[in-house]
């Protein structure tokens, strides 16, 4: 079988177009070109993209000031871009078929839907005192969307991005990382960390990047698994989560209760090694297994770059396969489909496998020996239609770029 490198379920509607339908599926920023043309009979100043991400490990740690593995897919949003004089945005949604207009005066904070992370990015670089006018934009994106592959991140990164070059501001990467997610966060409402942000803006291609998310150091950790006869297998389980609903509020305020019982800044602050009697003083059996999963995970973080850099595969899926029991026993976050595609994979011979990004469904990624991935597609996928679930959609992620201007 030859896997896919990209989903198949990207969906875009084809606006008043000259491209054949191979080439509107396949470039994306032909796709946002033509677009933009149709929304204002002119050519862009510019196209811009911004990729979704896997996060090998590391989950629910960034909001707890602690560690991150993520990598940028090839999936990515695209932007066709130019400035207007007149205060106002424009937008075109290429997936969506749908037009949406703003005066930049009017902007405030909350979730209209999906244009909201466009709107948004204009409103947080304003409030950050940045000189931002008006546009003219067209997306598209082929980021699954509620998947746990940032796809929103992919869209407000890809914002900041083109108004940064288009308005020459000049803002190094990780500010454009903290405008995305003050957009996320104080616009949109989804009380989210930094990593899909860094990531989206960040990542290198053929790398890993391990982000410290107190001090916001970062490491280009080379991640090849094709030269070492491995793939990270995704498998999208169509089961969708919304960051915005409580679960992931509600993970966040144990948290925070937790460190400030145990008088640390951050649950970063608390050391590995003698954890189970520190976790006593909590008193809170659902308090405890929260930490412990926050602690622990960030332990297997830095465990997983050693073995990035002494490319030890095996024990990379050893600590992912612990990361996804540790979201299940302890953080509570994964739900049955996504423990079934686990449970098939590792029973497949996989190295490891686990849930990825902030939970509730999505996707899961599988290490796994190439040989081995038609076994493991054909295993999960009869487990699923057996079941009584959809045939779920599979590709081979490989490490991709962060943002940047392709024209
Ligand atoms: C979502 C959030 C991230 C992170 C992950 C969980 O993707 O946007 O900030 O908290 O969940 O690791």
């Amino acid at each position: 079988m030859r896997w896919p490198t990209e989903p198949a379920t990207a969906v875009c509607r084809r606006p008043s177009s000259t491209l054949t339908d191979k080439e509107f599926l396949v470039n994306l920023d032909l796709a946002v070109l033509d677009a933009y043309r149709g929304l204002t009979g002119t050519e862009p100043e510019g196209i811009w993209r911004a990729p979704g991400r896997i996060n090998l490990i590391g989950e629910h740690t960034d909001y707890n000031d602690g560690f991150v593995l993520p990598f940028a897919l090839p999936q990515a949003a695209y932007l066709a871009a130019g400035r207007r004089g007149d205060g106002r945005i424009r937008i075109v949604s290429v997936d969506l078929g749908e037009t949406v207009e703003y005066a930049l005066a009017e902007l405030s904070p909350g979730n209209a839907g999906w244009h909201s992370y466009l709107a948004g990015v204009f409103w947080a670089m304003r409030e950050a005192g940045h000189t931002v006018g008006g546009a003219d934009l067209a997306l598209a994106s082929d980021v699954p969307i509620g998947a746990g592959l940032s796809s929103s991140a992919a869209i407000e990164c890809v914002l900041v991005s083109a108004l940064n070059d288009l308005y020459d501001l000049g803002i190094e990467p990780m500010q454009r990382a903290k405008l995305a997610r003050v957009t996320e966060n104080a616009y949109v409402g989804a009380p989210t960390g930094l990593m899909d942000q860094a990531a989206s803006t960040l990542c290198e291609e053929g790398r890993a990047l391990f982000l410290d998310c107190r001090s916001l150091e970062v490491e280009q950790v080379p991640f090849d698994p094709a030269a070492h006869g491995y793939a990270v297998l995704v498998v999208d389980t169509l089961t969708r989560h919304s960051h915005a609903d409580g679960e992931y509020a509600t993970r966040r305020a144990d948290c925070e209760r937790a460190a400030e019982l145990l008088g640390v800044p951050a649950l970063r602050d608390v050391s590995v090694e003698g954890l189970d009697e520190r976790l006593e003083a909590l008193g809170d059996e659902r308090l405890v297994r929260r930490a412990r999963h926050v602690v622990t995970e960030d332990a297997r973080v830095l465990e997983a770059c050693t073995a990035l850099r002494e490319d030890d595969f095996r024990a990379l899926g050893e600590l992912m396969t612990a990361s996804h029991a540790s979201m299940r026993a302890d953080y509570e976050i994964t739900e049955a489909s996504v423990d079934l595609t686990v449970e098939v994979a590792l029973a497949q011979g996989a190295a490891g496998a686990r849930m990825t990004g902030g939970g509730f469904g999505g996707c899961v990624l599988v290490l796994a020996e190439t040989g081995q991935l038609d076994a493991i597609g054909t295993e999960v996928t009869a487990a699923f239609t057996d079941s009584g679930r959809k045939a779920p959609p599979l590709f081979v992620a490989r490490p991709a770029a962060g943002a940047g201007r392709l024209t």
